[in-house]
Parts: structure tokens; sequence; C-alpha cells
């Protein structure tokens, strides 16, 4: 089949590569055009895949990336995988998403099946995409479904083929035509009754994971305050062997997910009447760490910050990607730096942010914080040196100090 695939990011990308790989012919639109032309040379970000599958796919012609919509006139499929952020109100900014409709309209042919991956807000394909699509096409006979997409960008065990896939269709056809699309390079497809059930798993489990973080994050006060390790109450806890599911706290949440996805599920919440308690409580409590953990460390470094030289690993959301998006990190900089600490870090996968270098790390410092321990990064320098380091990260790996949270 010939298959559009409408942004080519963290998403877009692995599912145009897996749809090439599994035989159909995959055209990769972004508008990005810079993107496009890293592309073409088989440069991304994306940890899913490499610069030999990117080359090895266009040689072949089994894929093209272009940034013109035309392109992807005579596909069969057309997958939405733009972002949907959070505008300065905390409410669902839809305006790629609508963007991507309006370009779809523009070469749309009769009976294609248009599939939404993007995560948003219930109601979304059958509210919203398909009146856009419908209504500047003219067609009336397309196929609408949902596939929300559950990467994990730099997950060594979960990747797109072994991780089930919830798909629902605004019709049986459209039902029947996405799990077979999905079946060719997807191990499980689960079909479910209806788009809104399938919108609703995607939100429900990052705000699982988003409640879950907060819960644990306002642990760690209680046991910071009682002097005992939250580390070890929450693994001692985990060795019941039903009931119970372990996370650790850490600075926060990051990506484009965990901090987003429950406030899209809110607004579901607030369009039915309902004040979705819990999601704001959690935003709350995970969003106050950056100011409570600056405080934590003030009180290590004899109570006062200004001018005490603090080194960072790891600034990116989670380890082994370069994902800045949403870094908890970078909250936690603003605030000892805002406290008049010097503050370096040290990221080999993000070379430069905010005009700033990553550093190497040093021993000429008065403290280390471990954040994202990516796995190339060697601490042995600040070892060798007795460095005093504070390991922030929810990561269950010891780096030779004990967990500080
Ligand atoms: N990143 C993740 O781990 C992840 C996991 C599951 C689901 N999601 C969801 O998938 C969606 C995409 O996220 P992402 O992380 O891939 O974002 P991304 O920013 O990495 O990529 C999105 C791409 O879409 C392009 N784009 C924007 N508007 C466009 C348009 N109108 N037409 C064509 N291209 C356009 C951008 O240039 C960008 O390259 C979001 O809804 C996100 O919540 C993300």
């Amino acid at each position: 089949m010939r298959i559009t695939v409408v942004g080519q990011g963290y998403v877009g990308l692995p599912i145009s590569v897996c749809a090439a790989e599994a035989g159909h012919t995959v055209f990769g639109f972004d508008i990005d055009q810079e993107k496009i032309s890293k592309l073409k040379l088989g440069i991304t970000d994306s940890p899913e895949v490499s610069i030999d599958r990117l080359l090895d796919l266009q040689l072949k012609n089994n894929i093209k990336f272009s940034s013109s919509i035309n392109d992807g006139s005579g596909s069969s499929i057309f997958i939405i995988a733009v972002p949907t952020p959070l505008n300065s109100k905390q409410k669902p900014d839809l305006s790629f998403l609508k963007s991507a409709c309006e370009l779809i309209a523009q070469v749309v042919g009769p009976s294609s099946l248009i599939i939404n991956e993007s995560t948003s807000y219930i109601g979304t394909l059958r509210d919203l995409i398909k009146p856009i699509i419908d209504k500047l096409s003219g067609l009336l006979d397309l196929n609408y479904a949902v596939a929300p997409e559950r990467i994990d960008p730099g997950n060594k065990v979960w990747n797109i083929k072994n991780t089930p896939r919830n798909v629902a269709g605004l019709t049986t056809v459209a039902t029947q035509q996405t799990a077979d699309f999905y079946t060719s390079f997807c191990d499980s497809v689960n079909v479910v009754s209806s788009p809104e059930v399938a919108e609703c798993a995607k939100l429900f489990e990052n705000t699982f994971r988003q409640v879950n973080i907060a819960l644990v994050n306002e642990l760690s006060e209680v046991a910071n305050k009682l002097n005992f390790s939250t580390h070890e109450a929450i693994m001692a806890a985990a060795t019941k062997p039903f009931g119970f599911m372990p996370f650790y706290p850490s600075v926060g949440v990051g990506g484009h997910c965990i901090p987003v996805d429950p406030s899209y599920l809110s607004y579901s919440a607030e369009m039915a009447g309902i004040d979705a308690k819990f999601i704001k409580l959690a935003n709350q409590v995970n969003s106050a760490m950056p100011k409570i953990l600056k405080e934590r460390i003030k009180e290590c470094l004899d109570g006062d910050l200004r001018g005490k030289k603090i080194q960072i690993a790891g600034i990116s959301y989670k380890p082994d990607i370069s994902d800045l998006r949403e870094s908890p990190a970078l909250d936690l900089v603003k605030e000892l730096e805002t406290s008049g600490a010097i503050v370096s870090w040290h990221d080999p996968f993000v070379e430069e942010y905010d005009g700033r270098m990553s550093v190497l790390l040093s021993n000429n410092i008065d403290l280390g914080l471990i954040i994202t321990p990516h796995s190339q990064i060697d601490f042995s320098i600040w070892k060798k040196a007795n460095v005093k380091v504070l390991d922030l990260s929810a990561n269950s790996n010891n780096y030779g100090w004990p967990k500080f949270l």
C-alpha cells in the first residue's frame, strides 16, 4: 500500500520506517524542511532508526521524504503524527493537528483511510479531524480511525513491533483496514469498540504514570523528613508479588507525554463537567520538585548556594535520548542559578542548549548531581576525586552513591 505519514518526529519516523520495511511504499512528510533534508542524508535524533536503515530504504525507493504534501497524492492511508502540546493556559494546542488535517484534505483521494496516532483529547477523531477533512476535501466516503502511539523512545525492550497497539475506527470497515495495516508490522493489535476508548486508553496510561510519580515524589519528602531512603522503602514494598508496581522519585516528569497527556484527559473531564482533581494535584506535586530539591541541595551545601559550583550529569528528560522537551532538569538549573549557584552540565546527547554547551565532567566542583544517567556517562572522574555527589535519578542503577530521593 502507499502510505503518507504526516510528521517525521519521534513517532512519525519510526512508523514510516516500520511500514516501509513491512513492504509498503511510504511517503514521509514534514513541514520542517531542515528535518527533511537531514532525513534524506540519513540523519535523525530518533534512537529507533539507524542511518543505515534510512539510507537503505531510500535507495530501494521504499521510502521517500519530502516537505511537499503533493507527494502524498495517491496514498490509500494517511497517518497523522504531529505534536499535540499544551498552550500557555495548559489547554490542548491543536494547531498542528488542524494544519495536518488541512494539508491531508488537499491531496486525499476517495475511500482513503486516515489514522490519527497523535495523542489528543477524547473525541478528537470524530469531532475535529473528520469534520475538517470531510469539509475541505469535499469527499464523503473517507474512512477514519485512531491507533494511538505508545512508543518509548530509547527503550531497548519495547518497540513499535512488540508493543500491543489499540485501534478503532469510526466504521467497521475503517477498524478492519486499520487492524490489517498495523498487523503488517505489529505483533499484537487490540481492536476496541470505539475511537473514544482508544483515545482514552492512551491518555489514561500516561496519567497513571503521572499520578504515581507524583505519589512517590510526595513520599520522598516524607522520607527525607523522617530520615530514611524512599528508594529502599519502595523496593521493599515491591517485594509484594501482587497489587503493587514500583515508581521512583525524581526531579519531575519530562518529555512530550507524561507532563502533557494528563492535561488532555483533564480537558476531556472538564468538557464533561467533571473536575479531574487527581491530575491537577499530580501536576502541582511534580512541578514543585525542582524548587523542593533546590532547598534540599542548599542544605547539603552549608545552606548557601551563592558561588557554589554545581555540575549536572544529564539534562535531557530521560536516559539515552536527546529530547529536552519539558525536561525538569532545566527547571532545576534555573532554580539553582536564581539562588546564585554556578551551574554547568554534561550531556553526551545534548551538545548545546539555549546557547550553552555541554562540558566534560569536572572534579573542580562543589557538588555533582546525577539527573539523567545516560549509559555512556563515565563517572570515574567524580569517583576518583571523591566529589560530593547526589543521585537524583529515578533510575534503579546505583552509580556508586546512595539515592538521594
Ligand atoms: N515522543 C513520544 O515519546 C511520544 C510517544 C507516544 C505518543 N506521542 C504523541 O505523538 C505525537 C507526535 O509526537 P512526537 O514526539 O513525534 O513529536 P515531534 O515534535 O518529535 O515530531 C512531530 C513532527 O511533526 C512535524 N509537524 C508539525 N506540524 C506538521 C504539519 N502540519 N504537517 C506535517 N508535519 C508537521 C514537526 O515538524 C515535527 O517534525 C504527539 O501527539 C505526542 O503526544 C509521542
